[in-house]
């Protein structure tokens, strides 16, 4: 695939039909290896004095928690990079009057660093607004792709939390719905490491019946609400899938460097990694930002002044 050719034929007739798609060294080791140190720089430089040990909690029947993170720490973070804390690294302190205690150096504490690392960071904003994304996004059908929720998720060894089975679009919800997710392995990612589970086919009749939103402006945090609007996004209108209710999902096995595309309304998720090797993975999505879509002014995420990262700034 040169830089500006976007998905063959074959390729998009895959994630048409599967809801998404493993493109094989997307990125060079070189560029893997810029993303790992910048990465790596970020942990051990960010302040913790200065932190409020926010913990990334998706509060969906995970076990962990029973509430989604949702404090101003968390919602402010969508044009900045922040980190967020595995909650099986942080404890109350009784000898501290219950404040929060880190169990582990914090650089093998982090869940995810997010959500603006395309803007604030110059080597993961090369490999976001690139042409050869902008080309992928057009090959999708979209017009004025839109980057936005880019995070490097760590999957630590041992404590890395499991991402329950979701689609995209709860989260980034525009009506219609337009989410595609490219999530890039920085590390190997095996079946042995918690890498992703995919439900295939699952966006067609995938409906996105619900939303992740703020509660009151965000001034009582998140929750999930039922959708009241349309449900499946244009290629998938009118479709029906498998049932997945009986389906095991298919682990996928990728290696560093290797891009997967998901689409929006596709069922996927991630188990805890409860090996001894990490997991690193970059994750940036796209929704369409064209007359015709509408991004949610309830979505947990909401533009920067200016609005998001228009991808085609990058032809
Ligand atoms: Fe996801």
């Amino acid at each position: 695939m040169t830089a500006d050719a976007g998905l063959t034929a074959e390729q998009l007739a895959f994630f048409r039909e599967n809801g998404y798609l493993v493109i094989r060294d997307y990125l060079s080791p070189e560029e893997v290896q810029s993303l790992l140190d910048e990465t790596y720089s970020l942990l051990d430089n960010f302040p913790l004095e200065s932190h409020p040990l926010t913990r990334f909690t998706t509060g969906d029947g995970d076990g962990s928690d029973t509430q989604h993170v949702g404090d101003e720490y968390f919602l402010s973070s969508g044009d900045k990079v922040h980190f967020f804390f595995e909650p099986d690294a942080v404890v109350a302190d009784k000898e501290n009057g219950g404040a929060p205690k880190l169990l582990r150096p914090k650089h093998l504490a982090i869940n995810k660093i997010g959500h603006a690392l395309h803007m604030k960071s110059p080597p993961f904003e090369r490999v976001t607004i690139s042409r050869r994304n902008a080309a992928i996004a057009r090959s999708l059908g979209f017009r004025d792709p839109r980057c936005l929720q880019s995070m490097v998720i760590c999957k630590q060894p041992g404590i890395g939390g499991a991402v329950p089975p979701h689609r995209d679009s709860e989260f980034l919800y525009t009506s219609p719905p337009s989410a595609v997710g490219f999530w890039i392995a920085l590390q190997d990612a095996t079946p042995g490491n918690a890498s992703l589970g995919m439900w295939p086919g699952s966006h067609r009749g995938g409906h996105i019946r619900r939303r992740f939103v703020r509660v009151d402006g965000g001034k009582a945090g998140t929750t999930f609400v039922e959708n009241d609007g349309p449900t499946l996004a244009k290629d998938v209108e009118g479709t029906t899938g498998p049932d997945t209710s009986n389906m095991e999902p298919e682990i996928l096995s990728v290696k560093a460097g290797d891009l997967v595309l998901i689409h929006g309304n596709v069922l996927h998720k991630s188990d805890k990694n409860t090996s001894d090797k990490s997991r690193y993975a970059y994750t940036f999505h796209v929704i369409e930002g064209a007359d015709g879509w509408e991004y949610d002014k309830r979505n947990w995420l909401q533009p920067p002044e200016g609005g998001f990262s228009r991808l085609n700034a990058a032809l």
